[in-house]
């Protein structure tokens, strides 16, 4: 297939890309860089041997849009572009609503105009909110998010679950990913985050490389095993694979285990919950490092505890992950400690 990815260059479009690629996929980025490097491109090369094509394009513009899909006739986009710091969204919601929805509304119109009509797009499990039992369905209800970054996901799903409904010919794809950390084995590829960062193993890797002096746990009185926060971790290059298995869901006459519909939604995850303190001990010891840490108040808006039941993608798209929590914290451990400063050389 011809596959348009937005996002390419960032987390986890890279590491999808890596598999497209080694799939037999053709792939062209497009990406602001606003969160990424076009250093990834040639990291992707240095990987599977080919260069995927790039547009440096903003979504927000609808005229990058028209210029990116005359290049070519694609079969089908991923959707990673987005903006997803948390805390970022609360201080500037505008901008989050305006690049997240906007640009992908700017997308989809510009995906009609040009005849393309598959899409997968990054959602996300923030969408159930604090849900009320765990492992959370599909089918569990969506709840307010705490924060705008979550209700851009929220809204863009509906937007497409409509587009699905008024289009016969449009095909969605809304794939929740839990929690994804890791990296490619390689250690060319991973996770860069900018200024300190704000989710849990990127913290724990910079207190291990030493940029960090020690790691805050946010709360040890939740209702859970051992009082800090469960989730549920996946490993990056399992949920890229989560991406190559959806495309299956755009070719439903050689997939008859794949519901009729042209709305899929799946959760990515593994299945099993990990608490803060079961995965700084698992990166203690699959690297041998110790992590100090203090328990500090909660954060707000943080729930309990949170992890998927994924037989649906098992079911269907015949998906399922390979890597465990050890394997994430040795990935992780190998990208930071071959870039200690991410892609900046
Ligand atoms: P990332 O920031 O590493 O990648 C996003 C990429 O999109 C970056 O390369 C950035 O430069 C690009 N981008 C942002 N706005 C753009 C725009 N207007 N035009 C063009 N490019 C733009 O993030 P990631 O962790 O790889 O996440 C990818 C997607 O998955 C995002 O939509 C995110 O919300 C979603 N998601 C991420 C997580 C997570 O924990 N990482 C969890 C659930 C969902
Ligand atoms: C995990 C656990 C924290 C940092 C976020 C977004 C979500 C999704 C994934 C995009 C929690 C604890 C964390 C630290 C800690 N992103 N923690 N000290 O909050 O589950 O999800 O990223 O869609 O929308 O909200 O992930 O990695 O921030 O936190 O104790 O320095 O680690 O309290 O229990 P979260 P996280």
């Amino acid at each position: 297939m011809k596959i348009l990815v937005t996002g390419g260059c960032g987390y986890i479009g890279s590491h999808t890309v890596v598999e497209l690629i080694d799939a037999g996929h053709k792939v062209c980025i497009l990406d602001n860089l606003s969160n990424s490097s076009s250093l990834v491109l040639d990291r992707i090369e240095k990987i599977t041997g080919t260069k995927p094509e790039f547009f440096k394009g903003d979504i927000k513009s609808k005229d990058d849009l028209n210029d990116v899909f005359n290049l070519a006739n694609f079969d089908c986009v991923i959707h990673f572009a987005g903006l997803k710091a948390v805390g970022e969204s609360v201080e500037k919601p505008l901008e989050y609503y305006e690049n997240n929805v906007c640009g992908t509304i700017n997308l989809l119109q510009a995906m009609r105009e040009h005849n393309c009509n598959n899409i997968i797009f990054s959602s996300s499990a923030t969408v159930y909110g604090s849900p009320k039992s765990n492992p959370i369905f599909e089918d569990f209800p969506k709840l307010k998010a705490t924060n705008p970054y979550g209700e851009t996901k929220s809204v863009i799903e509906d937007i497409l679950i409509d587009n699905a409904k008024a289009n016969a010919n449009f095909n969605a794809v809304l794939l929740r990913y839990f929690n994804p950390i890791g990296a490619h084995k390689s250690g060319l590829i991973g996770e860069d985050p900018k200024g300190i960062p704000n989710n849990l193993m990127p913290y724990i890797t910079q207190v291990a490389v030493g940029k960090l002096e020690r790691l805050g746990v946010f709360g040890n009185d939740y209702n859970t095993v051992d009082g800090t926060g469960v989730r549920d971790y996946i490993h990056v290059v399992d949920l890229s694979l989560g991406h190559l298995a959806s495309l299956k869901c755009f070719d439903l006459d050689n997939n008859p285990q794949i519901e009729k519909s042209n709305c899929h939604i799946y959760n990515l995850g593994t299945g099993k919950g990990t608490s803060v303190l079961e995965l700084v001990d698992a990166f203690e010891s699959a690297n041998d490092i110790e992590i100090p840490y203090e328990i500090c108040p909660r954060r707000a808006g943080d729930i309990d505890e949170c992890f998927a039941n994924c037989d649906k993608a098992f079911k269907e798209l015949g998906w399922k992950t390979k890597f465990n929590i050890v394997d994430m914290a040795n990935d992780s451990w190998n990208w930071q400690i071959n870039n200690p400063q991410g892609y900046q050389l």
